[in-house]
Parts: structure tokens; C-alpha cells; sequence
């Protein structure tokens, strides 16, 4: 039977993907830098069956309907006309962490359903190819293909937008601790996001802007340099911000624990803690910080009222085959 199981983790953005040049083919407006995160996995295994008369798609043991089926079968297809396989397949995803935890489980599960996908198809490809198809799927995959610190480049044909690593998980020891300020699930999920962006008179300004955080993004990252990294981060994050909140309708996800966090975050890093924060589609905060602050951090966020969890992660490796 061709069958293939494959693991990823999520990632977190530093320099953020909002915005799409090519909606269908999910070229971003920006490039953009992230850390894939330790410990925290999706596993999918794809079988394909002859016997099968559509895709089907099990997530955290319940099974899908509707789109979130019609995105995995999108998915199956493009890969499927790139091979001579014809069945139709059974996929089966299992997260280790929560769903609405602040962790984007898309890049997880379309960076696992794509290597699942391409190696139980007969396809063995290297992770720039790999990293490309998965961006397909969900944009954000595309940098899960590569563990440590990954860069995703933006450009205007299907073949020149990937990832690839530009420094490794062990390279330096950054924690990414997630101040859970909410469990609801977000109203407007990141692909009609996107959509969005350029309905705000603001993106071409952070689209322009967007080769100078790059590359202070990741000279801070080479350089090991904390204090450089911090302002960039949390500006880029304020970027995305601004332009979801002036977006047509606007994106709000803020809530006031998400605001109390950034404050008391930025108030601890003027006091010498080095950690900054980010925030995603969604009203939970992601506090980078240099290991040796990470258990005095996490205490001081638990101590924030409205925050329900702290979620810890480091630097984690790439997609793998099981
Ligand atoms: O890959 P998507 O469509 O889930 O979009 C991810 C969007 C952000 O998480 C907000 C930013 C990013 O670069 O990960």
C-alpha cells in the first residue's frame, strides 16, 4: 500500500507573512523570517486507496467535511497531477498540542501532509522543492519544511518563492514562551486574512518597508544580538497589526490581556530581561526571550491577569519522514 507518515512543527514569524501577491498560488506580498518551535508536532500519515471514491481527512481523530476537506483534497490533487497516482487517499493528522492556543497548526499540517503526501506517492524530493508545493497548501508551511531559523523569499512565479534555513535550531537559544489570552477560535482565520491586507491604505508602506526588517531580522539572528532583534520583531508585529486594524473590514484580534502583555513585556526589557513579543492572527502573545530569562519570564506572565497559560518552546528541527 502507498502509505507515508511524516512529522512537522509550527512556526513562529519574526518578520510576518500578511498579504498575498498571487492569492491562488499564496506568493506573498513580503518575505518573511520565522523559528520552527520544538516539541510541538503534527504528524500525518497518507495511505492512498484504490478503493476510495474521494479523499478523506481525519484530524485529531474526528472526521473533516466541508473546507477544511476541500483544502487538504486542493492540496492532494496538485500533487497527485505532478505523479502518475490516481487513488484517492485516507489522511490522518494528530496534533500534540491544543488547537486555539495561539500556535498555527496549517504550517505544521501542510508542512507533514506534503512530505506524507510526495513520499507515499513514489516522489522524493529535496526541501526547497518540498518547501515550495507545501506553501500551496498554507503559506506559512513552507518555512516548517526547515527546522532552526528559516527565510521565506517573496517573488512573483510559483518556482522562485521557498524557504530555506539560514541558521540552525542549536545556533542560539531563544524560547518562544505563548501567553495564552484566550481559548475562543479566531472569527477571521489567516487565509481570508490575507485576502484583506491590501484593503489597508497602509500595506504597500509595510510591503516597502519590508527588505530593511529582513534583513535586521536576520542580521540579529546571525549575530546572536538579542538587543537588535527585540525592536524589529515587535515593530513588525506592530506593522501587521496596523494593517489588519485598518483593513476593510477591520481585524481587530486584540484583547485587553493581549494589550496588558505587550506593555508589561516591553516595560521588563526597558528594566535589562531581554524578551520582546509578536502576535499572530489571534489575541495570544509569543514572548521571545534568551533562555537563561525563561523561567523568570514565564512567572511574570502567569502573574498578568487574563493570562490562562504559558506555553514554552525553543528552536526545533525540520520535517522528517517516520
Ligand atoms: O500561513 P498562513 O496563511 O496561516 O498565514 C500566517 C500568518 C501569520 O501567522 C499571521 C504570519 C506568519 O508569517 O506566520
Amino acid at each position: 500500500m502507498p502509505t507515508a507518515l511524516a512529522q512537522a512543527s509550527p512556526n513562529i514569524a519574526f518578520v510576518k507573512y500578511w498579504g498575498n501577491r498571487n492569492q491562488g498560488l499564496r506568493l506573498p506580498s513580503n518575505g518573511s523570517i520565522s523559528m520552527t518551535l520544538e516539541g510541538l508536532e503534527t504528524r500525518t500519515s497518507v495511505s492512498y486507496l484504490p478503493e476510495l471514491t474521494q479523499d478523506e481527512f481525519w484530524l485529531d481523530g474526528s472526521q473533516t467535511r466541508g473546507q477544511q476537506l476541500e483544502r487538504v483534497t486542493k492540496h492532494l490533487d496538485h500533487i497527485r497531477s505532478l505523479t502518475d497516482m490516481r487513488s484517492f487517499a485516507s489522511v490522518e493528522s494528530q496534533n500534540n498540542f491544543p488547537a486555539g492556543v495561539g500556535i498555527a497548526s496549517s504550517a505544521s499540517a501542510f508542512a507533514s501532509l506534503t512530505l506524507a503526501a510526495c513520499a507515499a506517492a513514489g516522489m522524493d524530493l529535496d526541501p526547497k522543492s518540498l518547501s515550495r508545493l507545501a506553501r500551496l497548501g498554507s503559506g506559512s508551511a513552507c518555512r516548517s519544511i526547515f527546522g532552526g531559523f528559516v527565510r521565506w523569499f517573496a517573488a512573483d512565479r510559483h518556482e522562485e518563492s521557498y524557504a530555506e534555513q539560514i541558521a540552525p535550531a542549536n545556533h542560539w537559544g531563544l524560547v518562544d514562551l505563548v501567553a495564552v489570552a484566550s481559548r475562543q477560535h479566531k472569527a477571521i482565520g489567516s487565509t481570508a486574512g490575507h485576502a484583506l491586507a491590501e484593503t489597508s491604505p497602509l500595506q504597500p508602506a509595510r510591503v516597502e518597508d519590508a527588505p530593511r526588517r529582513l534583513e535586521l531580522c536576520q542580521a540579529a539572528i546571525l549575530a546572536r544580538d538579542f538587543s537588535n532583534l527585540a525592536p524589529i520583531v515587535e515593530q513588525d508585529s506592530n506593522m501587521m497589526h496596523a494593517v489588519m486594524q485598518t483593513s476593510t473590514p477591520p481585524l481587530l484580534y486584540w484583547q485587553p490581556a493581549t494589550v496588558a502583555i505587550m506593555q508589561a513585556v516591553r516595560e521588563w526589557r526597558r528594566a535589562g530581561i531581554p524578551v520582546c513579543y509578536s502576535v499572530d492572527a489571534g489575541p495570544n502573545v509569543h514572548c521571545l526571550c534568551l533562555d537563561d530569562a525563561a523561567d523568570d519570564v514565564a512567572r511574570r506572565l502567569e502573574a498578568i491577569e487574563g493570562v490562562l497559560e504559558v506555553r514554552r518552546a525553543g528552536a526545533g528541527g525540520p520535517a522528517r519522514l517516520l
